[in-house]
């Protein structure tokens, strides 16, 4: 494939004046159409969206979350595990009745599922009435590829190179209190289980001044909270020569005062003490941290290349705690990577005992294809795999509940984001350390960080009031 160009695809899109300059009259072909978009995944995926969202706007469509109601359903897709490339083949098969009955409806799959090796092809042959494929490289071709849909039988662009990284793109935020800021593409540590660098590309990092400015920007309009995004945040910069890294950006963005900083994801490989010492020096840096561990085994961690082993884990473990007051740790925990013995398992539960993390989300092994862990004969069969995931489990909830327990009667600070969905007396937000706390009291505080007395706590949410 010719390595497309980029720039010129960018400049065609990449706000509403330079779309309206192509020849089509936006207003008369799509006022008031409606658009069904459904995300599946990681954040991400959710701030990709909120990319889709902004040209579907552009060109005039207004959303819909009535699928039966829309003329242009956009799947935003994810390929980590199995399980969601099943959900997203499902839901094609209610959208190809409703394509039945609404021979107008234009229906668009993208994200990193059209990235995966085989998913074009498939579609091609088995879901022919997919109208446009786009993957996670061509986002900014959708409102081009939506214009011009018509002229071919199936509108596909999907770039087997990564993408480059573009400045001011324009957003259709989800919320207007917490925004997340990409701070890097990609990522370059090719997990062996992992489809990420395949469906992503390689990483590229954001400029350092523009992630700032866009920060800048958002603190002007009032956003309250940040979540600095990346596959592997604490490599940021690496791949650029102006030789500045993930905590000089942590420290930039610190210092333009904005109230609330997160970021998402961690890898211990990259996790440095001058890190540390940032996020531990600023107020407004949350003291809180996903660092994905994976497997307790250094058998297991060494296939599947990680390159740490249980000891450097826990010792930087150890160091963020003792560093950070307060802090929380979350993590990610696969069971049943092939081959995995019934002593390697006992090491991830052993650092599940030693490190007592706030939460965390444990998975299944699920082969991806184009991995090379995909390729190891596995011995170990699902019943041994669904049984050690339910035992790991357990001990996680344990914890979760033993360290929200100890929260109760304490006075914490949440910013509060919205009504609760099921019961509009109360409203939710998040504490400093990142946890859900669902509150007794009224609209006013949406959009404020107030105390609130944590009244009960369970393994998943804490219930507070406002004091
Ligand atoms: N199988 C199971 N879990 C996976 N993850 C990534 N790839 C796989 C896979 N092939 C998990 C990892 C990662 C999280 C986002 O998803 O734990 O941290
Ligand atoms: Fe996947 Fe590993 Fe990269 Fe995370 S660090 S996205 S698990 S390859």
């Amino acid at each position: 494939m010719n390595y497309p160009d980029l720039k010129k695809a960018r400049l065609r899109t990449d706000n509403d004046v330079n779309v309206k300059e192509v020849k089509y009259d936006f207003d008369a072909i799509f006022k008031g159409k409606k658009y069904f978009l459904k995300t599946y995944g990681c954040q991400m995926n959710m701030h990709d969206s909120e990319e889709i969202r902004k040209y579907l706007e552009v060109l005039g469509f207004t959303e819909t979350n009535q699928l039966e109601l829309s003329d242009l359903v956009v799947l935003n897709t994810c390929a980590i595990r199995e399980n969601a490339h099943d959900k997203v083949f499902g839901y094609l098969g209610r959208c190809k009745h409703l394509k039945r009955e609404k021979k107008d409806l234009i229906l668009a799959l993208g994200g990193c599922m059209a990235q995966e090796e085989g998913v074009v092809s498939e579609i091609k042959e088995k879901h022919p009435y997919v109208d446009i494929v786009f993957g996670t490289h061509n986002i900014s071709s959708l409102p081009q590829m939506i214009l011009e849909h018509k002229e071919k039988e199936q509108n596909i662009e999907v770039y087997s190179i990564e993408g480059d990284v573009y400045e001011n793109i324009k957003y259709s935020r989800d919320s207007k209190i917490s925004a997340w800021v990409n701070i890097m593409y990609g990522c370059d540590k090719f997990c062996t289980y992992c489809i990420v660098p395949y469906t992503r590309g390689k990483q590229r990092s954001r400029a350092l001044d523009c992630i700032v400015e866009e920060i800048e920007g958002l603190k002007k309009e009032g956003y309250l909270e940040v979540t600095l995004l990346g596959q592997n945040v604490n490599a940021y910069g690496k791949d650029l020569k102006e030789g500045y890294d993930f905590k000089d950006l942590l420290e930039r963005v610190a210092k333009t005062g904005i109230s609330r900083i997160r970021f998402v994801t961690s890898h211990p490989w990259d996790f440095t003490d001058e890190m540390i010492d940032v996020i531990a020096k600023y107020e407004n840096i949350m003291p809180y941290i996903h660092l994905p561990l994976q497997s307790g085994s250094d058998r297991i961690l060494k296939l599947m290349g990680r390159r740490y082993n249980k000891e450097a884990y826990l010792t930087l473990f150890n160091k963020i705690k003792k560093k950070i007051p307060n802090v929380s740790i979350t993590t990610d925990i696969i069971v049943g990577f092939p081959n995995e013995t019934e002593e390697d398992f006992m090491e991830t539960l052993d650092v599940v005992h030693t490190c007592k993390f706030d939460s965390a989300f444990t998975f299944i092994y699920s082969p991806r294809e184009g991995t090379p862990a995909s390729h190891i004969l596995d011995n170990v069969s699902l019943n041994v795999k669904e049984e050690r995931l339910q035992r790991l489990n357990e001990v996680v909830n344990r914890y979760s509940l033993e360290n929200n327990k100890r929260l109760e009667n304490k006075i914490v600070k949440v910013l509060v984001l919205d009504e609760n969905i099921k019961d509009k007396n109360k409203v939710y937000g998040y504490t400093e350390t990142m946890k859900l706390i669902n509150i007794n009291g009224g609209k006013e505080s949406i959009g404020k960080i107030i105390d609130v007395k944590i009244v009960e706590a369970k393994s998943f949410s804490l219930d507070g009031e406002v004091i």
